[in-house]
Protein backbone atom coordinates (compact mmCIF):
# COMPACT_ATOMS: atom_id res chain seq x y z
CA UNK A 1 0.00 0.00 0.00
CA UNK A 2 1.13 3.89 -0.84
CA UNK A 3 0.77 6.15 1.60
CA UNK A 4 0.92 10.19 1.08
CA UNK A 5 1.55 12.25 3.98
CA UNK A 6 0.71 15.47 2.84
CA UNK A 7 0.98 19.19 4.30
CA UNK A 8 0.36 22.54 2.57
CA UNK A 9 -2.71 24.46 0.95
CA UNK A 10 -1.50 27.58 2.67
CA UNK A 11 2.21 27.27 3.74
CA UNK A 12 4.83 24.78 3.59
CA UNK A 13 3.33 22.17 1.00
CA UNK A 14 5.15 19.08 1.84
CA UNK A 15 4.94 15.07 0.91
CA UNK A 16 6.25 11.83 2.16
CA UNK A 17 5.96 8.45 0.14
CA UNK A 18 5.67 5.34 2.78
CA UNK A 19 5.40 2.00 1.21
CA UNK A 20 5.62 -1.81 2.31
CA UNK A 21 8.85 -2.72 3.38
CA UNK A 22 9.85 -5.95 1.32
CA UNK A 23 11.14 -7.94 4.04
CA UNK A 24 9.13 -7.25 7.12
CA UNK A 25 5.69 -6.27 5.41
CA UNK A 26 5.74 -3.12 7.27
CA UNK A 27 4.83 0.07 5.70
CA UNK A 28 8.25 2.46 5.99
CA UNK A 29 9.20 5.91 4.56
CA UNK A 30 10.43 5.50 0.67
CA UNK A 31 10.72 9.41 0.24
CA UNK A 32 10.77 12.98 1.72
CA UNK A 33 9.88 16.16 0.37
CA UNK A 34 10.24 19.39 1.93
CA UNK A 35 8.84 22.17 -0.53
CA UNK A 36 8.20 24.89 1.64
CA UNK A 37 5.77 26.35 -0.95
CA UNK A 38 2.31 27.40 -0.79
CA UNK A 39 0.69 24.43 -2.96
CA UNK A 40 1.76 21.59 -4.14
CA UNK A 41 3.15 21.23 -7.35
CA UNK A 42 1.21 18.72 -10.04
CA UNK A 43 4.03 18.11 -11.98
CA UNK A 44 6.25 17.59 -9.10
CA UNK A 45 3.80 15.69 -8.03
CA UNK A 46 4.43 13.52 -11.09
CA UNK A 47 7.39 12.33 -10.40
CA UNK A 48 6.00 11.02 -6.93
CA UNK A 49 4.10 8.66 -8.66
CA UNK A 50 6.90 6.72 -9.95
CA UNK A 51 6.42 5.08 -6.31
CA UNK A 52 2.68 4.27 -7.17
CA UNK A 53 -0.67 5.65 -7.25
CA UNK A 54 -1.46 6.64 -3.39
CA UNK A 55 -4.11 4.76 -2.15
CA UNK A 56 -4.29 6.98 1.27
CA UNK A 57 -2.93 10.12 2.08
CA UNK A 58 -2.90 11.01 5.44
CA UNK A 59 -3.49 15.10 5.58
CA UNK A 60 -1.84 17.02 8.60
CA UNK A 61 -4.76 18.54 9.95
CA UNK A 62 -8.55 18.69 10.29
CA UNK A 63 -9.84 21.07 7.25
CA UNK A 64 -13.43 21.38 9.30
CA UNK A 65 -12.16 21.95 12.63
CA UNK A 66 -9.51 24.67 11.66
CA UNK A 67 -12.53 26.09 9.42
CA UNK A 68 -14.61 26.56 12.11
CA UNK A 69 -11.49 28.50 14.10
CA UNK A 70 -11.13 30.66 10.96
CA UNK A 71 -14.69 31.86 11.05
CA UNK A 72 -14.59 32.59 14.52
CA UNK A 73 -11.48 34.36 14.17
CA UNK A 74 -13.44 36.38 11.56
CA UNK A 75 -10.77 35.31 8.08
CA UNK A 76 -12.63 35.24 5.35
CA UNK A 77 -14.16 32.29 3.15
CA UNK A 78 -13.13 29.95 6.00
CA UNK A 79 -15.07 26.83 4.48
CA UNK A 80 -14.14 27.45 0.98
CA UNK A 81 -10.75 27.93 1.98
CA UNK A 82 -10.26 24.09 3.53
CA UNK A 83 -12.07 22.43 1.06
CA UNK A 84 -9.32 19.57 1.08
CA UNK A 85 -10.84 16.82 -1.05
CA UNK A 86 -11.31 19.32 -4.25
CA UNK A 87 -8.07 20.75 -3.21
CA UNK A 88 -6.79 17.20 -3.62
CA UNK A 89 -8.83 16.70 -7.10
CA UNK A 90 -8.13 19.35 -8.70
CA UNK A 91 -4.07 19.62 -8.02
CA UNK A 92 -3.11 16.38 -8.01
CA UNK A 93 -6.35 14.52 -9.88
CA UNK A 94 -6.19 12.18 -6.18
CA UNK A 95 -9.13 10.61 -5.70
CA UNK A 96 -8.23 7.79 -2.84
CA UNK A 97 -9.10 7.87 0.79
CA UNK A 98 -8.18 10.51 3.01
CA UNK A 99 -7.66 10.61 6.82
CA UNK A 100 -6.99 13.80 8.86
CA UNK A 101 -4.63 14.01 12.26
CA UNK A 102 -4.89 17.07 14.16
CA UNK A 103 -2.58 19.67 13.28
CA UNK A 104 -0.82 19.66 17.15
CA UNK A 105 -0.82 15.54 17.17
CA UNK A 106 0.83 15.55 13.62
CA UNK A 107 3.38 17.52 15.75
CA UNK A 108 3.71 15.51 18.28
CA UNK A 109 4.17 12.67 16.34
CA UNK A 110 7.94 13.61 15.55
CA UNK A 111 8.37 11.80 18.99
CA UNK A 112 8.22 8.56 17.29
CA UNK A 113 11.31 9.39 15.45
CA UNK A 114 13.16 10.09 18.68
CA UNK A 115 15.53 8.81 20.36
CA UNK A 116 13.64 8.67 23.80
CA UNK A 117 12.13 5.34 25.22
CA UNK A 118 9.45 8.29 27.36
CA UNK A 119 9.83 11.66 26.51
CA UNK A 120 7.38 15.12 27.16
CA UNK A 121 6.49 16.74 23.39
CA UNK A 122 5.82 20.62 23.65
CA UNK A 123 4.30 21.28 20.47
CA UNK A 124 4.53 25.62 20.58
CA UNK A 125 3.38 27.28 16.56
CA UNK A 126 1.45 30.07 15.64
CA UNK A 127 -1.99 28.50 15.27
CA UNK A 128 -3.00 24.92 14.90
CA UNK A 129 -7.08 24.06 14.06
CA UNK A 130 -7.62 25.45 17.84
CA UNK A 131 -4.36 24.74 19.55
CA UNK A 132 -1.30 27.25 20.07
CA UNK A 133 0.72 24.96 22.74
CA UNK A 134 -0.03 21.56 24.10
CA UNK A 135 1.73 19.17 26.01
CA UNK A 136 2.34 15.81 25.08
CA UNK A 137 3.73 12.51 26.85
CA UNK A 138 5.08 10.18 24.44
CA UNK A 139 5.91 6.46 25.90
CA UNK A 140 7.14 4.22 23.10
CA UNK A 141 6.43 0.90 24.49
CA UNK A 142 3.15 1.69 25.19
CA UNK A 143 2.73 3.62 21.80
CA UNK A 144 0.44 6.07 23.04
CA UNK A 145 0.99 10.07 22.69
CA UNK A 146 -0.97 11.36 25.50
CA UNK A 147 -2.30 15.09 25.66
CA UNK A 148 -1.30 16.22 29.15
CA UNK A 149 -2.66 19.72 28.46
CA UNK A 150 -3.38 22.80 25.94
CA UNK A 151 -3.57 26.77 25.14
CA UNK A 152 -6.31 27.48 22.55
CA UNK A 153 -6.50 30.47 20.26
CA UNK A 154 -6.27 33.37 20.47
CA UNK A 155 -3.59 32.44 23.39
CA UNK A 156 -0.66 32.04 21.49
CA UNK A 157 3.20 32.16 21.51
CA UNK A 158 3.62 32.21 18.16
CA UNK A 159 1.52 34.95 17.41
CA UNK A 160 3.31 37.29 19.81
CA UNK A 161 6.71 36.80 18.36
CA UNK A 162 5.45 37.51 14.59
CA UNK A 163 3.66 40.67 16.28
CA UNK A 164 7.30 41.45 17.20
CA UNK A 165 8.65 40.46 14.18
CA UNK A 166 6.63 43.35 12.19
CA UNK A 167 7.33 46.13 15.11
CA UNK A 168 10.59 45.68 14.80
CA UNK A 169 10.02 46.32 11.23
CA UNK A 170 10.09 42.94 9.31
CA UNK A 171 8.29 40.49 7.64
CA UNK A 172 5.77 38.42 10.27
CA UNK A 173 5.50 34.68 9.54
CA UNK A 174 8.46 34.82 7.03
CA UNK A 175 11.32 36.83 8.89
CA UNK A 176 11.45 35.58 12.53
CA UNK A 177 14.41 34.05 11.59
CA UNK A 178 16.10 36.71 10.85
CA UNK A 179 14.54 38.35 13.87
CA UNK A 180 16.21 36.26 16.20
CA UNK A 181 18.96 36.86 14.53
CA UNK A 182 19.44 40.41 15.36
CA UNK A 183 19.02 39.90 19.03
CA UNK A 184 22.43 40.55 21.02
CA UNK A 185 22.37 39.80 24.74
CA UNK A 186 24.37 42.95 25.15
CA UNK A 187 21.40 45.12 24.12
CA UNK A 188 18.96 43.90 26.62
CA UNK A 189 17.06 47.38 27.22
CA UNK A 190 14.86 46.84 30.54
CA UNK A 191 12.36 49.19 28.97
CA UNK A 192 11.94 46.97 25.75
CA UNK A 193 11.66 44.21 28.14
CA UNK A 194 8.91 45.49 29.81
CA UNK A 195 7.25 47.29 26.72
CA UNK A 196 7.23 43.55 24.90
CA UNK A 197 6.15 41.49 28.17
CA UNK A 198 3.43 43.87 28.52
CA UNK A 199 1.16 41.80 26.63
CA UNK A 200 1.83 38.51 28.26
CA UNK A 201 -0.51 37.71 30.88
CA UNK A 202 1.15 36.42 33.99
CA UNK A 203 0.85 32.41 34.41
CA UNK A 204 2.43 29.58 36.29
CA UNK A 205 3.28 27.82 32.66
CA UNK A 206 0.68 28.82 29.98
CA UNK A 207 1.87 31.63 27.13
CA UNK A 208 -1.66 34.09 27.63
CA UNK A 209 -2.23 37.15 26.91
CA UNK A 210 -4.16 40.15 26.89
CA UNK A 211 -5.06 40.41 23.85
CA UNK A 212 -6.30 39.04 20.71
CA UNK A 213 -2.44 39.57 18.52
CA UNK A 214 -3.48 37.13 15.47
CA UNK A 215 -3.52 41.02 13.66
CA UNK A 216 -0.41 41.88 15.60
CA UNK A 217 0.19 45.08 17.35
CA UNK A 218 0.64 47.55 14.73
CA UNK A 219 4.32 49.07 13.63
CA UNK A 220 6.11 50.36 16.89
CA UNK A 221 4.81 49.18 20.36
CA UNK A 222 2.74 51.86 22.64
CA UNK A 223 4.71 54.38 24.70
CA UNK A 224 7.23 57.46 24.33
CA UNK A 225 9.94 55.34 24.11
CA UNK A 226 11.00 54.06 20.78
CA UNK A 227 13.40 51.09 20.83
CA UNK A 228 15.58 50.10 18.46
CA UNK A 229 14.93 46.82 16.28
CA UNK A 230 17.79 45.05 17.49
CA UNK A 231 16.21 45.84 21.81
CA UNK A 232 13.15 45.04 20.23
CA UNK A 233 14.30 41.45 19.17
CA UNK A 234 16.72 41.62 21.93
CA UNK A 235 14.32 41.33 24.53
CA UNK A 236 11.56 39.17 22.39
CA UNK A 237 14.29 36.65 22.74
CA UNK A 238 14.54 36.81 26.36
CA UNK A 239 11.34 36.86 27.22
CA UNK A 240 10.33 33.63 24.72
CA UNK A 241 13.08 32.33 26.17
CA UNK A 242 11.69 32.67 29.52
CA UNK A 243 7.90 31.40 28.99
CA UNK A 244 9.13 28.19 27.17
CA UNK A 245 12.07 27.42 29.50
CA UNK A 246 9.40 28.10 32.63
CA UNK A 247 6.47 25.56 30.72
CA UNK A 248 9.15 22.81 30.00
CA UNK A 249 10.56 23.50 33.72
CA UNK A 250 6.87 23.21 34.85
CA UNK A 251 6.07 20.24 33.27
CA UNK A 252 9.58 18.43 33.60
CA UNK A 253 9.20 19.00 37.41
CA UNK A 254 5.51 17.74 37.42
CA UNK A 255 6.14 14.14 35.34
CA UNK A 256 9.65 13.91 36.72
CA UNK A 257 10.95 13.40 33.21
CA UNK A 258 14.29 15.08 31.57
CA UNK A 259 13.60 14.31 27.59
CA UNK A 260 11.90 17.07 26.05
CA UNK A 261 11.07 16.94 22.18
CA UNK A 262 10.24 20.36 21.22
CA UNK A 263 8.41 20.89 17.54
CA UNK A 264 6.14 23.54 16.38
CA UNK A 265 7.18 27.19 14.32
CA UNK A 266 8.67 27.99 17.62
CA UNK A 267 11.00 24.97 17.67
CA UNK A 268 13.03 26.77 14.98
CA UNK A 269 14.14 28.86 17.26
CA UNK A 270 18.04 28.58 17.98
CA UNK A 271 18.37 30.57 21.08
CA UNK A 272 15.63 28.74 22.96
CA UNK A 273 17.02 25.10 21.97
CA UNK A 274 20.25 26.13 23.79
CA UNK A 275 18.48 27.51 26.73
CA UNK A 276 16.60 24.53 27.03
CA UNK A 277 19.92 21.94 27.43
CA UNK A 278 21.78 24.61 29.17
CA UNK A 279 19.17 23.95 32.05
CA UNK A 280 20.28 19.87 31.55
CA UNK A 281 17.58 18.72 29.73
CA UNK A 282 17.96 16.05 27.14
CA UNK A 283 16.69 18.08 24.03
CA UNK A 284 15.47 16.78 21.04
CA UNK A 285 14.32 18.75 17.61
CA UNK A 286 13.17 17.24 14.11
CA UNK A 287 15.82 17.94 11.30
CA UNK A 288 12.16 19.96 10.42
CA UNK A 289 9.77 21.07 13.16
CA UNK A 290 7.74 22.84 11.17
CA UNK A 291 3.79 22.19 9.18
CA UNK A 292 6.56 20.91 6.69
CA UNK A 293 7.65 17.77 8.75
CA UNK A 294 4.23 17.32 9.57
CA UNK A 295 4.11 15.66 6.22
CA UNK A 296 5.97 12.49 8.07
CA UNK A 297 5.31 12.63 11.54
CA UNK A 298 1.19 12.83 10.79
CA UNK A 299 1.79 9.36 9.18
CA UNK A 300 3.74 8.28 12.37
CA UNK A 301 0.67 9.22 13.98
CA UNK A 302 -1.85 7.23 11.65
CA UNK A 303 0.42 4.23 11.14
CA UNK A 304 1.44 3.99 15.54
CA UNK A 305 -2.59 4.44 15.97
CA UNK A 306 -3.24 1.65 13.39
CA UNK A 307 -0.92 -0.80 14.83
CA UNK A 308 -2.91 0.03 18.52
CA UNK A 309 -5.96 -1.04 16.96
CA UNK A 310 -5.38 -3.84 15.00
CA UNK A 311 -3.25 -5.12 18.52
CA UNK A 312 -6.33 -4.39 20.47
CA UNK A 313 -8.64 -6.19 17.69
CA UNK A 314 -6.25 -9.11 17.37
CA UNK A 315 -6.42 -9.29 21.51
CA UNK A 316 -9.63 -8.03 22.35
CA UNK A 317 -12.60 -10.10 23.78
CA UNK A 318 -13.30 -11.76 20.31
CA UNK A 319 -10.23 -13.16 19.94
CA UNK A 320 -9.22 -16.84 21.85
FE1 LIG B 1 1.97 24.01 13.10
Amino acid sequence: MIIWGMSGKGHDASVTVWGPNETTGLIELLHEDYTRDKKHDKEHLDQLLMYGDPELVVWYEKPWKKAFRMLYAGQPQAFRRNMLRSYLKEVMSIKCKVVCVDHHEAHAGHFYDSPFEEALIFVIDSIGEWDCTSVWKGKSYSGHLVKLDRVSYPDSLGLWYSSMTKVAGLKPNSDEGKFESMSDDNHLDEYALRAVEKYIMPHSWKPMFWENLHRGVGDSLPGPKKFTPVEIATATQFAFSQKITKMIQHWCDKEKINNVVLAGGCAFNKGVRKDITDLGYDLWVPDNPGDGGSAKSCVNVYLRKKALIDISLNQGPFHS
